[in-house]
């Protein structure tokens, strides 16, 4: 089985999370990309959907799902979402698509996260994938200067030769050689040093559910 189809069955499976009648929060990323098309086949039985990125919203909104604003909704049931790395505590990293603020802010918006990601993403400790730091540009050197001092390397994340602009309109650091083995400790430490908008550690915003795809099937973790 490709990885493609295995995210295409977790994609799948995860509309037995989505409650009738609701608003769903939408992720960002290419498994989520295989959810936002099986949702689109029940369209008429949710109520609309908040959005973790314009490329999320984008796609909702071209196959007939009706986006909301974060503020013009309250708490949503349930938010499905992918991951870079996932571990057996539901942390998780993410990111990868750069769009891991909006994602925190929805996730932080929802009773339950449902994380969608194929077998590789689960992890024994988290850091093995460059962790994403959205971070505002004036403060990107000093900032990897701190995680130099971590004994960690972190790179400025381009796009057509230049920095890589979020949504936000911040830069993206991308940091190797950390083994972050307190996650929720680690999210807490690096938010608070200035400049940072978002660290891509999950921990305070972890998942609930974990459905893996494996080639026997989904495999369901619960945390
Ligand atoms: C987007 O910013 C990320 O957090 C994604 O959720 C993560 O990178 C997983 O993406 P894929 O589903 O494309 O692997």
């Amino acid at each position: 089985m490709t990885q493609d189809e295995l995210k295409a069955m977790v994609g799948q499976a995860a509309l037995d999370y989505v409650v009738p009648g609701e608003i769903v929060g939408v992720g960002t990323g290419s498994t989520v990309n295989k959810f936002i098309d099986e949702l689109a086949l029940i369209k008429d039985r949710i109520a609309g959907a908040v959005s973790s990125s314009v490329a999320s919203t984008e796609r909702l909104q071209a196959l007939g799902i009706q986006v909301f604003d974060c503020n013009a909704v309250g708490e949503i049931a349930v938010y499905i979402d992918g991951a870079d790395e996932i571990d057996a505590k539901g942390h998780m990293v993410k990111g990868g698509g750069a769009a891991l603020t909006r994602e925190k802010i929805v996730a932080a918006q929802a009773r339950r996260f449902v994380c969608i990601a194929d077998e590789s993403k689960l992890v024994d400790v988290l850091g093995r994938f460059p962790l994403p730091v959205e971070v505002i540009p004036m403060a990107a050197n000093r900032i990897a200067r701190q995680f130099a001092a971590l004994k960690a390397e972190a790179t400025l994340r381009m796009r057509d030769g230049a920095p890589l602009v979020t949504d936000n309109g911040q830069h993206i650091l991308d940091v190797r050689g950390l083994a972050i083995t307190d996650p929720p400790g680690f999210e807490s430490e690096v938010n608070q040093w200035p400049g940072v908008v978002t660290v891509g550690v999950f921990a305070h915003q972890r998942a609930q559910v974990c459905l893996l795809g494996t080639p026997t099937g989904v495999r369901t973790l619960r945390f």
